[in-house]
């Protein structure tokens, strides 16, 4: 049903998985010794942060956060809005937030910084998806899945008007959806 309305695959299903098990052994690897809250900002984050925590083998803390920056449409409003703050503090923590993609750059920025301010010893960002073509704020992910080119994508988490989000892909949406 949902397939009709994508011109094409850019990341397939088998993609995500082999990304998700690389960025999970270098995690892995970077923070044995480090026990992370891994923090993920929702919702687009869902999907992916299931995904990479599979492979990720240390001791860690799994926490959500609601950001918001779209409100619906294809183009980030850059009015950053949390809509669910953290149940724990991350003073003193290392702390790796989960993303589903970096576009302009704001998003990240603003919990970025929102999470040093409250004492977080080390902010790092993996991303499944980085649109640097789109960046409007100088930022640049530690872990990046795959690099795409500005285009508007849904699946895996990515939505356009709240729906896709639960394509098991990554796909460029037919412009005659959101020319309606
Ligand atoms: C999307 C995405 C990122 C952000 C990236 O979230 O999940 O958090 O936009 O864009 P930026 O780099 O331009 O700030 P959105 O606001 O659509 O909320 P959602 O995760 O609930 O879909």
């Amino acid at each position: 049903m949902l397939e009709k309305d994508i011109e094409r695959i850019l990341v397939t299903e088998q993609e995500i998985n082999a990304i998700s098990k690389k960025l999970g052994a270098q995690i892995t690897e970077d923070y044995h010794d480090k026990k992370p809250i891994i923090i993920g900002l929702l919702k687009g984050c869902i999907p992916f942060m299931a995904e990479l925590i599979k492979h990720i083998d240390i001791y860690c803390e799994i926490e959500l956060m609601g950001v918001q920056s779209y409100h619906g449409g294809t183009e980030s409003s850059g009015n950053v809005k949390i809509t669910k703050d953290l149940d724990v503090s991350v003073e003193g923590r290392h702390v790796l937030i989960a993303e589903d993609i970096v576009d302009t750059g704001r998003t990240i920025n603003v919990v970025k910084n929102l999470l040093k301010y409250r004492g977080a010893l080390t902010v790092e960002v993996v991303t499944l998806l980085d649109k640097p073509a789109g960046r409007q704020e100088d930022f640049t992910p530690k872990y990046i899945g795959s690099t795409i080119p500005k285009e508007f994508v849904v699946g895996f988490g990515l939505d356009y008007e709240e729906m896709y989000r639960n394509l098991p892909y990554i796909g460029v949406l037919k412009p005659e959806v959101y020319n309606k």
